[in-house]
């Protein structure tokens, strides 16, 4: 009754921000994403009879307060869903920082999901363990695959699930890491706020639907200038749409990173900025690129390149 599972983070193309449903976690439209080869989650569940309530230790910590109580709260979804009469041992390691918008938690709850049902000998397919997965972090239905993945929003637990969509293996992220710290508003909270502004609502869903379509064509049609077009206008449409609703993740140097990108893009190397639900700015480019732009991101902050990455697997 143990198992060790590995999962790498993803970083959406078009965003997943906002929720039709808390319980189920059933987000307002669907989204796209790159899993990457470079951030990832080391996840062991060990269901043990004797315990009374679950453990959870990360990076060697032991975690009590609102982190231990999102992931008992997570078990006990797994528990019902597939009749797990016991409590587990969860010892997590993240080669990612944690809560600073570099989608940690979509590693975390994909590793967890795999981790959490393979130790109870249970072999779900991809699709069920996507939805499992999603149940801990909207972001996370989307690591269960490699390469381009769209999740679908769905309507109930079953129906809102990722698949893979195809592999771009010349893509590169290059991660500007300009905060490492954890943000001050998580997702969950942030995202809620757009109840409250019906029309920030209306054109994020219309937008999304927009971009959605917009960049699976693109992928399509192999065109990586309109891939990254999307996907940076999309990225400044949620920030903006973010500030409205009175959160700000960008600072001064997410900006200058931003900048330095369109300057460089000017210059005719295809260089497109995309961020999360914090101040660290991703490049997306070509493989090719690479190092051609390297030295001018890292005069600015730490950076970590990254390509296309597996899915959710033992260790
Ligand atoms: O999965 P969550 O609840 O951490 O939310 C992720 C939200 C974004 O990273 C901003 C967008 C996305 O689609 O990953």
């Amino acid at each position: 009754m143990k198992h060790t599972a590995k999962a790498n983070v993803n970083i959406a193309l078009v965003k997943y921000w906002g929720k039709k449903d808390t319980f189920w976690n059933l987000p307002l439209t669907d989204s796209l994403s790159l899993t990457l080869d470079q951030f990832y989650t080391e996840t062991t569940v060990v269901y043990d009879a004797a315990l009374t309530k679950d453990l959870l230790f990360i990076d060697d910590v032991e975690i009590s307060g609102s982190e231990f109580n999102r992931v008992t709260k997570y078990m006990d979804k797994v528990r019902n869903l597939y009749d797990i009469p016991y409590y587990a041992r969860i010892t997590s390691y993240n080669y990612v920082p944690k809560k600073a918008g570099l989608a940690s938690s979509s590693s975390a709850f994909a590793a967890l999901a795999y981790a959490a049902t393979k130790a109870y000998n249970l072999n779900l397919d991809n699709k069920e363990l996507s939805s499992l997965a999603r149940l801990g972090s909207g972001s996370a239905a989307r690591s269960i695959y490699e390469g381009l993945v769209i999740w679908h929003e769905g309507y109930d637990h079953r129906s809102s699930y990722a698949e893979h969509l195809t592999n771009m293996d010349d893509l590169a992220l290059v991660v500007c890491l300009i905060d490492e710290t954890p943000k001050k508003v998580n997702s969950t909270d942030a995202m809620n706020r757009l109840n409250d502004y019906p029309d920030l609502k209306e054109l994020w869903l219309n937008s999304t639907k927009d971009a959605f379509n917009d960049m699976k064509q693109a992928i399509i049609n192999n065109d990586f200038e309109s891939m990254g077009a999307i996907a940076e206008s999309h990225a400044s449409l949620m920030h903006y749409i973010i500030q409205e609703t009175g959160v700000t993740y960008l600072t001064d140097q997410s900006f200058k990173v931003m900048d330095l990108t369109e300057k460089i893009r000017n210059e005719g190397i295809p260089v497109y900025y995309t961020m999360d639900a914090g101040a660290n700015v991703k490049i997306l480019t070509k493989k090719a690129y690479v190092d051609k732009v390297l030295s001018r991101y890292e005069k600015l902050s730490k950076v970590v390149v990254s390509y296309s990455g597996t899915g959710v697997c033992s260790k």
